[in-house]
């Protein structure tokens, strides 16, 4: 489904990103783990047409979008919960809820989802009238996901979701990870959590300043002497 080959990713003159390939396919949970710098944003920011590559290929669904717009990305099925909350703050919930489903047509499956929204995060539902803004961390986060999943993602691309939560959200934002996947979106997720994303993914990457330096299963991770000396606190 979706397949980066060998590439490399700049800011001004510093390489973000060297030489990565990653793939993904359809139906996987798939997590990205490594130390703060390591280049996990900038990959997401890649495939989602904030950031061009140097060098390499993306291809999602067969087409390379290496060099697409953010804007047809979305409208090929991708969707980005960006790292750090990035709700709107002006706007209420129930308003950020619809500017997620923007790229679709179906007006009456659209408010159907908000209703699913709500179901899945009561919180939100209390508090749709309320602007993003003032809505506390967690709130906040909440909404960054459920938006996200407005748009009805074949991909969707977590970064970062257990940042700022209290455990029981946290638990409860997997929870909802896990049953997006098992009603068929595929999952790219990065996660400082690495335990928790390993135990739960079908297959993980390792970043290290800007290389992908070792893969495997979420198993096979979890059991790697690097990854549980550097990652898992031993
Ligand atoms: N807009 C930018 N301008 C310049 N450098 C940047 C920019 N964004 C990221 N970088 C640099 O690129 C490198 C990779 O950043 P990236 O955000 O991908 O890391 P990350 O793995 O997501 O880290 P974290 O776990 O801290 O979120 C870092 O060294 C960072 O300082
Ligand atoms: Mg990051």
């Amino acid at each position: 489904m979706l397949e980066l080959k060998n590439v490399v990713c700049r800011y001004g003159n510093v390489n973000a990103l060297n030489d990565v390939s990653l793939s993904v396919e359809q139906g996987e949970l798939v997590t990205i783990i490594g130390a703060n710098g390591a280049g996990k944003s900038t990959t997401l920011k890649a495939i989602s047409g904030l950031l061009n590559p140097v060098e390499g290929s993306i291809h999602f669904m067969g087409e390379d979008i290496s060099r697409a717009s953010a804007q047809h990305i979305i409208s090929m099925g991708v969707s980005h919960c960006p790292e750090g909350r990035r709700v709107f703050p002006q706007m209420t919930v129930h308003e950020n809820l619809e500017i997620g489903a923007y790229v679709r047509k179906d007006r009456s499956g659209v408010a159907e989802d908000i209703d699913r929204m709500y179901s899945m995060f009561p919180r939100l539902q209390e508090r749709r009238e309320q602007a993003a803004g003032t809505l506390s961390g967690g709130e906040q986060q909440m909404l960054a996901i459920a938006r996200a999943l407005m748009s009805r993602p074949k991909l969707i691309m977590f970064d970062e979701p257990s940042l700022g939560l209290a455990p029981n959200i946290v638990e409860k934002t997997f929870e909802i990870i896990r049953e997006v996947r098992a009603a068929g979106t595929t999952v790219l997720m990065v996660e400082q959590n690495a335990f928790a994303a390993l135990d739960m993914c079908d297959r993980a990457y390792l970043y290290e300043s800007g290389r992908m330096t070792l893969h495997g299963t979420g198993q096979e991770m979890i059991r790697d002497p690097h990854v549980r000396q550097a990652y898992l606190g031993g």
